[in-house]
């Protein structure tokens, strides 16, 4: 089942902030609306963000009255401007605007034959994302042994990305080989993308979950009831990884008590222009912090934080589990502390 699928000119899409009480399909008829679903996240992952930034560009394309090729163009060029200013820290928005536009660049001829090439490229976009989590599974599955408990932050699965997942594509592939694989899923407050995700597509599919809150991390892994974490990203820099809030916590605790830490994600995910320093982390709504759901559970007027990502230096990342193979960051601070 996937995630997000284009039809007759309109987008569809889970509303992700329903799940897992209600499974609705909105339909999402323009550039604009796909940004408000990407914002309010309706549609969220750092893989199904970039595909449905493609898609709200084919929207513009599909539907455009331009008379000219450069009147397309410049539209756009305007719906490229509103859906970059969506979310700052996934990686994949910005690649896979710069993608279309370069296919729309390159493409010669009429306003139609630009219209069609970008509606294509959005449509094999979505097409490779499931190729490439699948390849990423099977390389992430040599890592993993039967009978392996991993515990995994956020959602990296299925409604992260077109379909099949990177984190939880690398549990999937596992368990495909025939492997007997049981996830913990942390919670991840405060949108609990752990809780009410994770857990729904793994149970939806008949893999083993257990769900904990964020702050029985150190617990469980104390106790030994932790073999591997497997995590996805938001963005790969020089230096690190960024990806959603917790991580970096957990990270740490996988080093302290000696467990291998993962990080499962497409190359579109890579950014080694930069390092940690000159990322932007999304500080999102303090509505998200105050209340759980629509209760309120902090005093009125109370000054809050709510970044919604951390950065996980690479010393912590024992391997990048990408398309390509599995990538062992150079700087690596446990071998360091080894030797
Ligand atoms: O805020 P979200 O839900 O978009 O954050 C998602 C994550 O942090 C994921 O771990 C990441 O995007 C990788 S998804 C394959």
């Amino acid at each position: 089942m996937r995630t997000i699928e284009w039809k007759d000119g309109t987008v569809v899409i889970i509303d992700q902030t329903k799940l897992p009480n209600e499974t609705v399909w909105v339909k999402i008829a323009d550039y604009k609306a796909m940004a408000s679903a990407i914002k309010d996240m309706k549609l969220r992952g750092a893989p199904l963000i970039g595909v449905a930034a493609a898609y709200g560009l084919a929207l513009t394309a599909f539907h455009s009255k331009a008379k000219t090729r450069e009147e397309l163009q410049k539209e756009l060029e305007e719906s490229t401007e509103v859906l970059r200013k969506t979310r700052p820290t996934a990686v994949n928005l910005f690649w896979a605007i710069d993608r279309v536009m370069k296919k729309a660049r390159d493409t010669a001829g009429s306003k139609e034959a630009l219209a069609e090439a970008v509606v294509t490229e959005a449509q094999r976009m979505a097409d490779e994302d499931v190729e490439i989590n699948r390849k990423i599974g099977k390389h992430g599955a040599e890592l993993i042994k039967d009978g392996d408990v991993v515990l995994t932050h956020c959602n990296a699965g299925s409604l992260a990305t077109v379909d099949y997942g990177t984190a939880l594509g690398v549990v999937r592939a596992a368990i495909e080989e025939g492997k007997n694989v049981k996830v913990i899923a942390c919670e991840t407050r405060p949108r609990l993308q752990g809780a009410r995700l994770t857990c729904y597509e793994l149970m939806r599919d008949n893999i083993p979950v257990t769900l904990i809150s964020d702050t029985m991390v150190g617990y469980v892994m104390s106790r030994g009831m932790v073999d591997k974490v497997v995590v996805g990203a938001d963005r790969i820099v020089r230096d690190a990884v960024l990806n959603k809030i917790g991580t970096y916590n957990v990270a740490v605790l996988a080093f302290e008590h000696g467990i291998p830490f993962f990080v499962a994600a497409p190359m579109s995910t890579m950014d080694q222009s930069r390092t940690s320093e000159d990322t932007i982390i999304e500080e999102r709504n303090s509505q998200e912090v105050t209340n759980v759901g629509s209760e309120r559970i902090a005093p009125e007027g109370v000054k809050v934080l709510n970044p919604a990502f951390d950065i996980t230096p690479l010393e912590y990342v024992d391997a990048v589990i990408t398309e390509q193979g599995i990538l062992v960051p150079e700087v690596h601070l446990k071998q360091k502390r080894k030797n």
